[in-house]
């Protein structure tokens, strides 16, 4: 074991500088995949990948359409009878807006600090692009143990809608014991963790029309209803005074935590305090009865992730609008049902408009929770990696971000995955001055290979 760490170790330390080029030449594409004309800039992301993995020793790799964006599929294939990885990852970026809140341009990278500062730096084209150099470093120094398999896809960030089809007519090609992925977060470098759950998702959109046009908002105001005041007081009423949820069924297919499992996933370390200052917010809002980590890991959320309505520009206009919108995201525990809540949300939403108001409700995307058993090969394999090149046994922890294609790839190819990622809660992804610790990426690049290593052994 030490002589393969120093070996790791040494190949890190003397390519550290070209990893981080060619990691800042796929940030410096901004392939946003909720943007259509980003068509350009997500196919030379893509090449880029696929080059990326033919210089790092794939026999193969290619570009492969979907109903979408596409996907980048690479392998190398050492021999039948070793396990294979799969490694998942996307390409994708979310949108950098608000622009004027960053630092430094979000498609310029630039380290401050020791953290690599730009959007897509952590989610994920940092954290996939670990994954290619442990690769490399795996092939070039001749210690790759098992068959490796990359599908790197370009819609994850806009809920993946054409992957599942990619995995029904691909299911000898993606073929393979695990789906190793690198997405997710750590509590701290010194207090490693591994995510054992992922929430689910619904995500919508909701309308709410008053009167046929905008009107003058002192002719009517007073005597017309304001779509914009009555969409915020529905949006108010979906969570009680113990901000539970008021939809009439949302908490029915809740799987209860047994106080042993609630006791269990206390242990792992976290400062309220800290969580606080980092936001800079003096107290925490959430689920009457649950801790910060509960309410996250365990328990479902409904948030506004954005609304409009009437004048936004400068200055004043008197108006009352016609129209207002929100987007409305519900983070899902298991055993929820995305399309289900969905549809509970639909028709509680269309019950409680007030008279003389239309309602619409559209669903832009969903997707389940997700739980990984912490006593499989992969997560054995996990750990001992972590612990070897961290110092220390990771936890289990629970997150409350969504990747909702895992459980579709369980229940398409029968595959488990094991979230390893690397990622810290102030890395900002999704927000300006999204960053990525550089001793992250790098440790990341260390403790992939020593993760193959231990996986095969395990599954001996
Ligand atoms: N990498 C994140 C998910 C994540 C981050 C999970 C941190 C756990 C910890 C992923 O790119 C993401 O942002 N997913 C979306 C869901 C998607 C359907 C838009 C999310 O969680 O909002
Ligand atoms: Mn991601
Ligand atoms: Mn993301």
């Amino acid at each position: 074991m030490i002589g393969a760490m120093k070996e790791i170790k040494s190949y890190v330390e003397s390519n550290k500088e070209r990893f981080l080029g060619e990691l800042f030449d796929l940030i410096r594409i901004p392939s946003i995949s909720a943007l259509k004309d980003a068509r350009e800039e997500i196919y030379r992301a893509a090449a880029y990948i696929r080059r990326c993995l033919l210089d790092a020793g794939a026999d193969h790799a290619g570009v492969k359409e979907t109903s979408g964006w596409p996907v980048v599929y690479g392998q190398r294939l050492v021999d039948d009878s070793l396990p294979t990885v799969l490694v998942y990852g996307h390409y994708d970026v979310q949108p950098a807006e608000p622009l004027d809140l960053w630092d430094s341009p979000p498609f310029e990278p630039e380290v401050r600090d020791g953290k690599i500062y730009a959007r897509g730096a952590d989610d994920d084209k940092g954290q996939m692009f670990m994954h290619v150099k442990a690769f490399e470093l795996m092939n070039r120094t001749g210690t790759l143990g098992c068959n490796v398999k990359f599908m790197i896809e370009g819609e994850e960030e806009i809920g993946s809608p054409s992957l599942k089809q990619f995995c029904k007519e691909n299911r000898e090609l993606l073929k393979a014991d695990v789906i190793l992925i690198s997405d997710t977060t750590m509590i701290a470098m010194d207090i490693p963790s591994i995510t054992v759950g992922l929430r689910g998702l619904s995500y919508l959109e909701v309308e709410v029309t008053g009167p046929n046009r905008d009107l003058h908002s002192g002719i009517y105001g007073g005597a017309v209803g304001n779509p914009a005041n009555l969409l915020a007081k529905m949006i108010a009423s979906l969570t009680d005074e113990n901000n539970r949820i008021t939809i009439p069924g949302f908490y029915d297919d809740v799987l209860p935590v047994s106080d042993e499992e609630r006791a269990e996933m206390a242990k792992a370390p976290f400062d309220l305090g800290d969580y606080k200052r980092a936001l800079e917010i003096e107290d925490v809002v959430g689920e009457k009865g649950f801790s910060t980590s509960e309410r996250t890991g365990i328990r479902p959320s409904l948030d506004v992730n954005g609304i409009w309505s009437g004048y936004t520009g400068e200055g004043a206009k008197t108006v009352l609008p016609s129209k207002a919108y929100a987007k409305i995201s519900m983070r899902l525990v298991p055993d929820q049902d995305s399309k289900k809540i969905d549809k509970l949300f639909t028709e509680h939403f269309a019950r409680i408009a007030p008279a003389g108001t239309k309602v619409k409700v559209r669903s832009l995307h969903g997707g389940q929770g997700y739980v990984t058993p912490t006593d499989f090969p992969a997560f054995r394999a996990a750990s001992r990696a972590i612990k070897a090149s961290l110092g220390k046994t990771p936890v289990p922890v629970r997150s409350g971000g969504s990747i909702p294609i895992v459980t579709d790839f369980e229940e398409i190819l029968g595959i488990k995955s094991i979230l390893m990622g690397f990622g810290l809660d102030s890395d900002a992804i999704h927000s300006p001055n999204e960053n990525f610790p550089l001793v992250n990426f790098y440790k990341g690049i260390e403790t992939i290979p020593l993760f193959y290593r231990f996986f095969v052994e395990e599954m001996k």
